[in-house]
């Protein structure tokens, strides 16, 4: 089984976070471990009407945002891949300066210090300075900031051609393979 963690964070579109768990779950032998924020059960409820059960229901295991003990808090407990979909500034500044406050950020924080694979796909418009600044903190740490913004040369037709094109990359990202991520053929 390979083991990955995935972390919804209350940033708007968090349909990504749920596109990302149902092709997760799609591939027989992925482990998915699965940590929402309060923050995202919030956006969760206001961007899609859903509850932080329907995203449960996707993952292998989920736990809470303040379960510190959790397995994936720790670097002895191994996992292929984090990403979060999507981050919030507030989890990328958290991130970037090590702080540590929630199984979100320890998890990632872990990703990087065990030298794993990182994903952070990022969700805010316009960006300020400090946003910038610690997008290259943790580029520099080892992280790939991904932007939440769907390519348009695989000519999409609906959102959710949009979303699958994002989501793709990510898990393409994370060493997972699928076939929802349209490669540019030239
Ligand atoms: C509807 C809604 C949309 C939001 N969209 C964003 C966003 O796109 N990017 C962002 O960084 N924060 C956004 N926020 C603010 C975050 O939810 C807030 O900073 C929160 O503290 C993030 O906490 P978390 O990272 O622990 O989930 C949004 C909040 C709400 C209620």
């Amino acid at each position: 089984m390979r083991r990955v963690v995935v972390a919804v964070t209350g940033a708007s579109g968090v349909v990504y976070g749920l596109r990302l768990l149902e092709s997760l779950r799609s591939i027989n032998d992925v482990e998915v471990h699965l940590v929402v924020s309060k923050s995202a059960s919030k956006v969760l409820q206001h961007e899609l009407g859903l509850s932080i059960d329907d995203l449960v229901k996707l993952a292998h295991r989920t736990y809470d945002e303040g379960e510190l003990d959790a397995p994936i808090a720790s670097g002895s407990f191994n996992f292929q891949a984090m990403a979060i979909a999507p981050c919030s500034m507030k989890t990328l500044a958290a991130i970037a300066h090590g702080y540590t406050s929630n199984l979100i950020t320890r998890a990632a924080d872990v990703a990087l210090k065990e030298r794993r694979r990182l994903v952070l796909l990022i969700r805010e418009a316009p960006y300020s300075l400090i946003h910038i600044r610690n997008m290259e903190l943790v580029t520099q740490a080892g992280a790939i900031v991904m932007p939440a913004s769907p390519p348009f040369y695989g000519k999409p037709r609906t959102i959710d051609d949009l979303i699958n094109a994002v989501v793709g990359r990510v898990m393409a990202l994370m060493g997972i393979e699928n076939n929802i991520y349209p490669v540019w053929g030239g």
